[in-house]
């Protein structure tokens, strides 16, 4: 017999784009009776949506797997292994787990409906399939849960990219642009809710339509969108360097929709370095992007990704990374010690015995960090006295009485308010900048 729909749990690791197709999850199961729940303990259905971008996430996914066996052992549950481990590692999965039901890739997402069927049926399911990319189905109904003031849109899936050190390529397939229809109705859909601001993601937004005939270009993209009624504020993310156009600068001059804050991953500041991850650009045409954007929109705020230790990294290459925080004054940064990924040009490079020993890539981490975090401390307080537009989230986590919410420039501010004010911009003088976030009061 097959058990009834249930309760779903979807427990996300990675990045957005993994948080976006959870959403999609829930929302093509909620179409059959699935409904969503955030305690794993009460779920009928428990899907891992994983990530394998370092060696860390999937010891993660591992640890939390086996909480989740345990308690298939003690009630009727279905467990399934999503996104980017299972589409690396999916048969090893699957066979290493005879408890685990349903093993599927991000391609899976599209056909999830399917997928869990067949599982509900008693079948074991394992889907690595790749999807046509001319024909592919993107999800457009919305997720059941509730919408926030800030909601992330895809606008395209896969890489066509090869870095070096990346495995996204091998776990999200080749680049396909969402068609830009899809794009705006699923942006209205989201304002009519009464989301705010719009991200639009994927892994190299710049490069959105380039392949597609006939398709808008990513700038024009941006005017699209900024001109739905409702869309107060407008981010994406993940620029690459290369591709990053004069025309996504106009774009800062004409829409003031556009948030004065970009994120655009450097990795590096050593050129030796960034060509042999393949980034395809220079220090200086790196520096060259910035000041033209900058040049288009006086106000914007960078923040990147870095990565220390990559195999070769000199002293002197990680000197040129360092120098860069002077040179752009990122006001934040995620930064990673390189790991080798299964199936990448770098590990090859390991291989040959290039790689950096691991008690200097940590020395080379920390002194990144140190020196990130003395800038963005040092940025949020030149906010201190200072008058700004908040939107305001939520109320925050940890002080009643008090909410948060960002502003253009992607500070986080926090202030004291009532909870009514969530969804709207209202101006708040800083009155203390921290290492993370800035302390507030409304400004009348
Ligand atoms: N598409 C984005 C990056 C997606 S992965 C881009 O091109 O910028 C997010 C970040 O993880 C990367 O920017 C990189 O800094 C980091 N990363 C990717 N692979 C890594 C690896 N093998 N080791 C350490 N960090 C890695
Ligand atoms: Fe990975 Fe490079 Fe593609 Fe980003 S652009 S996902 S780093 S291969
Ligand atoms: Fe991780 Fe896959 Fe995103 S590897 S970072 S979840 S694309």
């Amino acid at each position: 017999m097959i058990p009834p729909a249930g309760r779903l749990f979807v427990h996300t690791f990675g990045c957005q784009m993994n948080e976006y197709d959870s959403g999609k999850i829930r929302a093509r199961l909620g179409a059959d009776g699935w409904i969503p729940t955030d305690d794993p303990a009460d779920a009928d259905l428990i899907l891992l949506n994983t990530c394998s971008i370092r060696e860390k996430a999937v010891e993660k996914m591992h640890s939390v797997l086996g909480e989740y066996r345990r308690m298939k052992k003690q009630r009727p549950l279905l467990l399934g292994i999503a996104g980017c481990v299972a589409q690396e590692r999916g048969e090893e999965l699957f066979r290493r787990y005879p408890d685990v039901d349903l093993v599927f890739g991000p391609d899976g997402v599209p056909k999830i409906r399917e997928l869990v069927a067949a599982a509900r049926a008693g079948e074991r399911v394992l889907d690595t399939a790749f999807l046509d990319l001319e024909t592919y189905p993107f999800v457009s109904d919305l997720d059941p849960t509730p919408s926030g003031v800030g909601a992330f849109v895809t606008i395209q899936k896969g890489c066509d990219n090869r870095c070096t050190f990346c495995i996204v390529p091998s776990t999200r397939g080749a680049e396909a642009s969402r068609p830009h229809a899809e794009i705006l109705a699923e942006v209205n859909g989201l304002v009519a809710r009464g989301v705010k601001e719009i991200t639009l993601i994927g892994q190299n937004v710049n490069s959105y339509g380039l392949k597609v005939p006939g398709e808008l270009t990513f700038a024009r993209l941006l005017y699209a969108v900024a001109d739905v009624p409702g869309v107060e504020r407008l981010r994406y993310t993940t620029s690459h360097p290369r591709d990053m156009g004069a025309d996504v600068a106009q774009a800062y001059r004409d829409l003031p929709q556009l948030a004065s804050h970009l994120h655009l991953p450097v990795q590096s500041g050593s050129n030796r370095v960034l060509k042999r991850m393949k980034r395809f650009y220079t220090r200086e045409r790196y520096l060259d992007v910035v000041a033209a954007l900058r040049a288009a929109r006086p106000d914007l705020v960078l923040t990147t990704d870095v990565i220390v230790g990559f195999p070769g990294e000199t002293d002197e290459d990680f000197d040129q990374t360092l120098s860069l925080l002077d040179a752009v004054g990122f006001v934040g940064s995620f930064s990673f010690k390189f790991s080798p990924r299964p199936g990448t040009p770098a590990l090859k490079l390991e291989a040959r015995g290039e790689a950096v020993p691991e008690a200097v890539a940590s020395a080379r981490l920390i002194a990144w960090q140190d020196a990130q975090r003395a800038r963005s401390l040092a940025w949020h307080r030149s906010l201190e006295g200072r008058r700004v537009d908040v939107l305001v989230e939520g109320p925050s986590r940890h002080d009643d009485g008090v909410v948060c919410g960002r502003t253009s420039q992607f500070v986080s501010v926090n202030v004291p308010g009532d909870p009514s004010l969530v969804g709207r911009t209202v101006p708040v003088q800083v009155t203390r900048g921290f290492t993370h976030s800035c302390r507030g009061v409304m400004a009348a």
